[in-house]
Protein backbone atom coordinates (compact mmCIF):
# COMPACT_ATOMS: atom_id res chain seq x y z
CA UNK A 1 0.00 0.00 0.00
CA UNK A 2 1.24 3.54 -0.87
CA UNK A 3 1.78 5.98 1.62
CA UNK A 4 -1.48 8.24 0.55
CA UNK A 5 -3.89 6.09 -1.30
CA UNK A 6 -6.95 7.15 -2.87
CA UNK A 7 -8.68 4.37 -2.17
CA UNK A 8 -8.69 1.52 0.79
CA UNK A 9 -10.39 -2.05 0.37
CA UNK A 10 -10.90 -3.72 3.96
CA UNK A 11 -12.95 -6.59 5.53
CA UNK A 12 -15.76 -4.82 6.10
CA UNK A 13 -15.77 -3.62 9.78
CA UNK A 14 -18.07 -4.21 12.85
CA UNK A 15 -18.83 -1.26 15.66
CA UNK A 16 -18.10 -2.45 19.08
CA UNK A 17 -19.90 0.02 21.11
CA UNK A 18 -23.16 1.65 20.09
CA UNK A 19 -26.44 3.18 20.57
CA UNK A 20 -29.67 2.85 18.76
CA UNK A 21 -32.23 3.72 21.75
CA UNK A 22 -35.39 2.22 20.88
CA UNK A 23 -39.20 3.39 19.51
CA UNK A 24 -39.27 5.78 16.41
CA UNK A 25 -35.85 6.73 16.53
CA UNK A 26 -34.20 3.31 15.96
CA UNK A 27 -34.71 3.33 12.24
CA UNK A 28 -32.94 6.38 11.75
CA UNK A 29 -29.86 5.42 13.34
CA UNK A 30 -29.81 1.99 12.69
CA UNK A 31 -29.69 2.88 8.85
CA UNK A 32 -26.48 4.98 9.35
CA UNK A 33 -24.90 1.99 10.79
CA UNK A 34 -25.96 -0.90 9.28
CA UNK A 35 -24.28 0.78 5.92
CA UNK A 36 -20.84 0.46 7.00
CA UNK A 37 -20.78 -2.27 10.00
CA UNK A 38 -21.76 -5.82 9.66
CA UNK A 39 -22.51 -5.98 12.81
CA UNK A 40 -22.31 -3.92 16.20
CA UNK A 41 -22.92 -4.45 19.68
CA UNK A 42 -25.62 -2.39 21.24
CA UNK A 43 -25.73 -0.68 24.35
CA UNK A 44 -28.18 -1.62 26.75
CA UNK A 45 -28.56 2.10 28.40
CA UNK A 46 -32.49 2.39 27.61
CA UNK A 47 -35.16 3.29 30.36
CA UNK A 48 -35.78 1.11 31.77
CA UNK A 49 -31.95 -0.75 31.19
CA UNK A 50 -32.09 -3.89 29.49
CA UNK A 51 -30.93 -5.83 32.45
CA UNK A 52 -32.67 -9.49 31.71
CA UNK A 53 -32.16 -11.84 28.98
CA UNK A 54 -36.16 -11.51 28.45
CA UNK A 55 -35.71 -7.69 28.54
CA UNK A 56 -33.24 -8.01 25.70
CA UNK A 57 -34.78 -10.71 23.25
CA UNK A 58 -37.75 -8.62 23.92
CA UNK A 59 -34.81 -5.69 22.45
CA UNK A 60 -33.31 -7.72 19.69
CA UNK A 61 -37.29 -8.77 18.10
CA UNK A 62 -37.95 -4.88 18.33
CA UNK A 63 -34.04 -3.83 16.29
CA UNK A 64 -34.91 -6.98 13.82
CA UNK A 65 -38.56 -5.59 12.95
CA UNK A 66 -36.93 -2.43 12.10
CA UNK A 67 -34.26 -3.93 10.29
CA UNK A 68 -36.74 -5.87 8.00
CA UNK A 69 -38.67 -2.91 7.49
CA UNK A 70 -35.54 -0.96 6.41
CA UNK A 71 -35.51 -3.99 3.84
CA UNK A 72 -31.77 -4.64 6.13
CA UNK A 73 -30.75 -8.16 5.89
CA UNK A 74 -26.99 -8.10 6.52
CA UNK A 75 -26.55 -6.56 9.43
CA UNK A 76 -26.55 -8.52 12.90
CA UNK A 77 -27.25 -6.77 16.25
CA UNK A 78 -24.88 -8.47 19.19
CA UNK A 79 -27.35 -7.62 22.52
CA UNK A 80 -25.63 -6.88 25.95
CA UNK A 81 -26.99 -7.03 29.47
CA UNK A 82 -26.93 -4.05 32.04
CA UNK A 83 -24.77 -5.02 35.27
CA UNK A 84 -26.66 -4.36 38.54
CA UNK A 85 -26.23 -4.63 41.93
CA UNK A 86 -28.23 -7.58 41.72
CA UNK A 87 -27.47 -9.31 38.28
CA UNK A 88 -27.19 -12.84 39.55
CA UNK A 89 -24.95 -15.86 38.48
CA UNK A 90 -28.55 -17.76 36.84
CA UNK A 91 -29.05 -14.85 34.70
CA UNK A 92 -25.16 -14.84 33.76
CA UNK A 93 -25.38 -18.81 32.78
CA UNK A 94 -28.84 -17.77 30.97
CA UNK A 95 -26.80 -14.76 28.99
CA UNK A 96 -24.22 -17.56 27.84
CA UNK A 97 -27.11 -20.04 26.60
CA UNK A 98 -28.84 -17.27 24.56
CA UNK A 99 -25.87 -16.08 23.01
CA UNK A 100 -26.03 -12.80 24.60
CA UNK A 101 -22.47 -11.12 24.19
CA UNK A 102 -21.79 -9.45 27.07
CA UNK A 103 -22.41 -7.25 30.25
CA UNK A 104 -21.98 -3.88 30.94
CA UNK A 105 -20.52 -1.95 33.96
CA UNK A 106 -21.81 1.46 33.92
CA UNK A 107 -20.94 3.12 37.48
CA UNK A 108 -24.07 4.59 38.80
CA UNK A 109 -23.83 8.30 38.23
CA UNK A 110 -21.39 7.52 35.66
CA UNK A 111 -23.82 8.66 32.00
CA UNK A 112 -27.00 8.44 30.38
CA UNK A 113 -29.39 6.46 31.87
CA UNK A 114 -26.54 4.76 34.47
CA UNK A 115 -29.23 5.39 37.14
CA UNK A 116 -29.52 1.92 37.57
CA UNK A 117 -25.87 1.23 37.48
CA UNK A 118 -23.78 -0.58 39.78
CA UNK A 119 -23.14 1.13 43.19
CA UNK A 120 -20.30 -1.07 44.14
CA UNK A 121 -18.76 -3.98 42.27
CA UNK A 122 -18.34 -5.91 45.11
CA UNK A 123 -22.02 -6.48 44.98
CA UNK A 124 -21.23 -8.17 41.81
CA UNK A 125 -19.19 -10.43 42.42
CA UNK A 126 -20.87 -13.56 41.82
CA UNK A 127 -21.63 -12.81 38.64
CA UNK A 128 -18.32 -11.36 37.89
CA UNK A 129 -17.15 -14.89 38.83
CA UNK A 130 -19.99 -16.96 36.50
CA UNK A 131 -18.52 -14.64 33.90
CA UNK A 132 -14.80 -15.60 34.05
CA UNK A 133 -15.61 -18.87 34.16
CA UNK A 134 -18.02 -18.66 30.94
CA UNK A 135 -16.02 -16.59 29.05
CA UNK A 136 -18.30 -14.05 28.57
CA UNK A 137 -16.41 -10.67 28.78
CA UNK A 138 -17.39 -7.22 31.16
CA UNK A 139 -17.73 -4.28 29.42
CA UNK A 140 -16.98 -1.26 31.40
CA UNK A 141 -17.87 2.34 31.21
CA UNK A 142 -14.33 3.25 33.14
CA UNK A 143 -15.50 6.51 35.10
CA UNK A 144 -15.68 6.90 38.98
CA UNK A 145 -18.15 9.41 39.77
CA UNK A 146 -17.49 11.05 43.25
CA UNK A 147 -17.82 14.65 43.46
CA UNK A 148 -14.78 15.09 44.44
CA UNK A 149 -12.57 13.69 41.93
CA UNK A 150 -12.15 16.15 39.16
CA UNK A 151 -14.17 15.41 35.72
CA UNK A 152 -10.96 14.82 33.38
CA UNK A 153 -9.17 12.38 36.20
CA UNK A 154 -12.52 10.43 36.63
CA UNK A 155 -10.79 7.47 33.83
CA UNK A 156 -7.07 7.48 35.53
CA UNK A 157 -8.43 7.29 39.14
CA UNK A 158 -11.10 4.00 37.89
CA UNK A 159 -7.79 1.81 36.77
CA UNK A 160 -6.45 2.82 40.02
CA UNK A 161 -9.13 1.65 42.34
CA UNK A 162 -11.33 -0.33 40.26
CA UNK A 163 -10.26 -1.97 37.33
CA UNK A 164 -7.02 -2.79 38.48
CA UNK A 165 -8.30 -4.29 41.94
CA UNK A 166 -10.70 -6.13 39.86
CA UNK A 167 -8.52 -7.89 37.24
CA UNK A 168 -6.62 -8.89 40.71
CA UNK A 169 -9.80 -10.98 41.82
CA UNK A 170 -10.30 -12.27 38.44
CA UNK A 171 -7.38 -12.60 35.97
CA UNK A 172 -9.10 -14.39 33.56
CA UNK A 173 -12.39 -12.11 33.57
CA UNK A 174 -12.23 -11.41 29.51
CA UNK A 175 -12.77 -7.27 30.19
CA UNK A 176 -12.91 -4.52 27.32
CA UNK A 177 -12.48 -1.06 28.22
CA UNK A 178 -14.89 1.18 26.96
CA UNK A 179 -14.38 4.41 24.93
CA UNK A 180 -10.99 5.12 26.19
CA UNK A 181 -9.89 8.68 26.64
CA UNK A 182 -6.56 8.73 28.75
CA UNK A 183 -2.62 7.84 28.08
CA UNK A 184 -3.69 6.63 31.20
CA UNK A 185 -5.92 4.14 29.82
CA UNK A 186 -4.04 2.92 26.45
CA UNK A 187 -1.01 2.82 28.60
CA UNK A 188 -2.49 0.57 30.74
CA UNK A 189 -4.22 -1.97 28.05
CA UNK A 190 -1.36 -1.94 26.50
CA UNK A 191 1.09 -3.43 29.22
CA UNK A 192 -1.29 -5.34 31.14
CA UNK A 193 0.26 -8.56 32.05
CA UNK A 194 -2.54 -10.95 30.83
CA UNK A 195 -2.72 -14.49 32.29
CA UNK A 196 -4.67 -15.75 29.58
CA UNK A 197 -4.86 -14.45 26.10
CA UNK A 198 -7.29 -12.16 25.20
CA UNK A 199 -8.77 -10.83 28.67
CA UNK A 200 -8.08 -7.34 28.38
CA UNK A 201 -8.78 -4.98 25.43
CA UNK A 202 -10.21 -1.12 24.51
CA UNK A 203 -12.26 0.44 21.92
CA UNK A 204 -11.55 3.79 21.25
CA UNK A 205 -14.32 6.02 19.40
CA UNK A 206 -13.74 8.57 16.08
CA UNK A 207 -14.08 11.48 18.57
CA UNK A 208 -11.10 11.04 20.74
CA UNK A 209 -8.73 10.31 17.77
CA UNK A 210 -9.92 13.49 16.10
CA UNK A 211 -10.66 15.54 18.80
CA UNK A 212 -8.87 16.88 22.20
CA UNK A 213 -11.20 19.32 24.33
CA UNK A 214 -10.42 22.54 23.08
CA UNK A 215 -12.81 21.25 20.26
CA UNK A 216 -15.61 21.68 23.11
CA UNK A 217 -15.26 25.45 23.76
CA UNK A 218 -14.17 26.14 20.47
CA UNK A 219 -15.23 29.84 19.84
CA UNK A 220 -18.16 28.99 22.35
CA UNK A 221 -19.76 26.05 24.03
CA UNK A 222 -20.27 23.27 21.71
CA UNK A 223 -22.58 20.20 23.23
CA UNK A 224 -22.18 18.62 20.03
CA UNK A 225 -18.93 17.78 20.96
CA UNK A 226 -19.59 17.02 24.52
CA UNK A 227 -19.70 13.20 25.00
CA UNK A 228 -18.51 11.06 28.42
CA UNK A 229 -16.05 10.44 29.45
CA UNK A 230 -15.20 14.18 28.06
CA UNK A 231 -12.47 14.82 25.51
CA UNK A 232 -9.38 15.20 27.07
CA UNK A 233 -5.91 17.15 26.49
CA UNK A 234 -3.93 16.48 23.39
CA UNK A 235 -1.00 14.47 25.15
CA UNK A 236 -4.13 12.10 25.39
CA UNK A 237 -5.61 12.19 21.99
CA UNK A 238 -2.02 11.13 20.77
CA UNK A 239 -2.10 8.47 23.12
CA UNK A 240 -5.06 7.17 21.87
CA UNK A 241 -4.38 7.79 18.58
CA UNK A 242 -1.11 6.20 18.82
CA UNK A 243 -2.82 3.05 20.13
CA UNK A 244 -5.36 2.81 17.47
CA UNK A 245 -2.63 2.61 14.92
CA UNK A 246 -0.30 0.73 16.64
CA UNK A 247 -1.44 -2.29 15.32
CA UNK A 248 -1.89 -3.99 18.70
CA UNK A 249 -5.13 -6.48 18.66
CA UNK A 250 -6.10 -5.06 22.06
CA UNK A 251 -7.08 -1.54 20.32
CA UNK A 252 -10.30 -2.24 17.97
CA UNK A 253 -13.23 0.17 16.81
CA UNK A 254 -16.00 1.49 18.95
CA UNK A 255 -17.99 4.45 17.80
CA UNK A 256 -19.98 4.82 21.01
CA UNK A 257 -22.50 6.79 18.56
CA UNK A 258 -25.12 8.37 21.05
CA UNK A 259 -27.81 9.70 19.37
CA UNK A 260 -29.57 12.74 21.70
CA UNK A 261 -31.94 15.04 20.17
CA UNK A 262 -30.81 18.07 19.09
CA UNK A 263 -33.14 20.05 21.42
CA UNK A 264 -31.73 17.86 24.12
CA UNK A 265 -28.30 18.36 23.27
CA UNK A 266 -28.62 22.39 23.31
CA UNK A 267 -30.10 22.91 26.26
CA UNK A 268 -28.99 24.59 29.79
CA UNK A 269 -27.82 21.05 30.73
CA UNK A 270 -27.51 19.03 27.58
CA UNK A 271 -26.99 15.57 26.92
CA UNK A 272 -23.72 13.72 26.89
CA UNK A 273 -22.88 11.96 23.03
CA UNK A 274 -21.84 12.40 19.64
CA UNK A 275 -23.56 10.67 17.02
CA UNK A 276 -21.12 9.33 14.52
CA UNK A 277 -22.95 6.57 12.57
CA UNK A 278 -23.28 8.78 10.12
CA UNK A 279 -20.07 8.24 8.49
CA UNK A 280 -17.95 7.04 11.06
CA UNK A 281 -15.67 5.25 8.80
CA UNK A 282 -14.88 8.19 6.72
CA UNK A 283 -13.56 9.54 10.60
CA UNK A 284 -11.07 7.16 11.50
CA UNK A 285 -9.77 6.65 8.15
CA UNK A 286 -9.00 10.91 8.19
CA UNK A 287 -7.82 9.30 12.23
CA UNK A 288 -5.42 6.99 10.77
CA UNK A 289 -4.22 9.01 7.90
CA UNK A 290 -3.32 11.51 9.99
CA UNK A 291 -0.15 9.54 11.25
CA UNK A 292 0.50 8.04 7.79
CA UNK A 293 -0.99 4.48 9.26
CA UNK A 294 -3.71 3.34 6.90
CA UNK A 295 -2.71 0.03 6.80
CA UNK A 296 -3.33 -0.23 10.00
CA UNK A 297 -6.97 0.35 9.51
CA UNK A 298 -8.42 -2.51 9.22
CA UNK A 299 -7.03 -4.65 12.03
CA UNK A 300 -8.23 -2.07 14.15
CA UNK A 301 -11.95 -1.82 12.55
CA UNK A 302 -12.45 -5.35 10.98
CA UNK A 303 -10.08 -8.19 12.68
CA UNK A 304 -9.67 -7.21 16.62
CA UNK A 305 -12.55 -6.66 17.71
CA UNK A 306 -14.61 -10.30 16.34
CA UNK A 307 -10.97 -12.32 17.26
CA UNK A 308 -11.61 -10.74 21.04
CA UNK A 309 -15.48 -11.71 21.01
CA UNK A 310 -14.52 -15.15 19.73
CA UNK A 311 -16.76 -14.42 16.65
CA UNK A 312 -15.58 -15.03 13.20
CA UNK A 313 -14.45 -12.09 10.89
CA UNK A 314 -16.59 -10.74 8.29
CA UNK A 315 -15.82 -11.90 4.82
CA UNK A 316 -17.34 -9.19 2.67
CA UNK A 317 -15.34 -6.44 1.12
CA UNK A 318 -16.16 -2.59 1.30
CA UNK A 319 -14.26 0.41 -0.36
CA UNK A 320 -13.28 3.55 1.03
CA UNK A 321 -12.06 6.75 -1.23
CA UNK A 322 -10.67 9.64 -0.52
CA UNK A 323 -13.49 11.65 -1.58
CA UNK A 324 -14.72 14.33 0.82
CA UNK A 325 -17.91 14.08 1.86
CA UNK A 326 -20.48 16.99 2.97
CA UNK A 327 -21.89 16.24 6.63
CA UNK A 328 -25.38 17.42 6.50
CA UNK A 329 -26.00 20.18 9.35
CA UNK A 330 -28.95 18.24 10.83
CA UNK A 331 -30.46 14.68 9.92
CA UNK A 332 -34.07 13.19 11.18
CA UNK A 333 -34.17 11.09 14.40
CA UNK A 334 -38.05 10.08 14.69
CA UNK A 335 -40.28 13.08 15.03
CA UNK A 336 -37.17 15.13 15.73
CA UNK A 337 -33.52 15.90 14.00
CA UNK A 338 -30.22 15.07 15.36
CA UNK A 339 -27.02 17.24 14.56
CA UNK A 340 -23.98 14.90 13.48
CA UNK A 341 -20.64 14.97 14.04
CA UNK A 342 -18.90 17.33 11.95
CA UNK A 343 -22.02 18.87 11.10
CA UNK A 344 -21.97 21.10 8.25
CA UNK A 345 -18.22 20.49 7.26
CA UNK A 346 -16.89 17.40 5.51
CA UNK A 347 -15.03 14.36 6.25
CA UNK A 348 -12.13 13.73 3.83
CA UNK A 349 -13.12 9.95 3.52
CA UNK A 350 -16.56 8.10 2.14
CA UNK A 351 -17.70 4.79 1.74
CA UNK A 352 -18.06 3.73 -1.54
O1 LIG B 1 -21.45 10.36 25.81
C1 LIG B 1 -22.01 9.34 26.15
N1 LIG B 1 -23.27 9.07 25.75
N2 LIG B 1 -21.37 8.49 26.95
C2 LIG B 1 -21.97 7.43 27.49
O2 LIG B 1 -21.34 6.72 28.23
C3 LIG B 1 -23.41 7.17 27.23
C4 LIG B 1 -23.84 7.79 25.99
C5 LIG B 1 -25.34 7.84 25.83
O3 LIG B 1 -25.99 6.83 26.05
O4 LIG B 1 -25.86 8.88 25.47
ZN1 LIG C 1 -21.61 4.30 25.11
Amino acid sequence: MTNSPTHIQLIQPDDWHLHIRDGEVVKDVLADTARQFARAIIMPNLKPPVTTVALAKAYQSRIDANLKALGITNFLPLMILYLTDNTSAEEVRKAKAEGIAGFKLYPAGATTNSDAGVSDIKHCYQALEAMQVLGIPLLVHGEVTSADIDIFDREAVFIDTVLEPLRKDFPELKIVFEHITTKQAAHYVRDAAISKKNSIAATITPQHLLMNRNAIFAGGIRPHNYCLPVLKREEHRIALLEAATSGNARFFLGTDSAPHAKGAKEAACGCAGCYSAFNALGLYAEAFESVGKLDKLEGFASFFGPDFYGLPRNSKKITLAKQAQAIPVELPLGDATIVPLRAGETVAWSLV
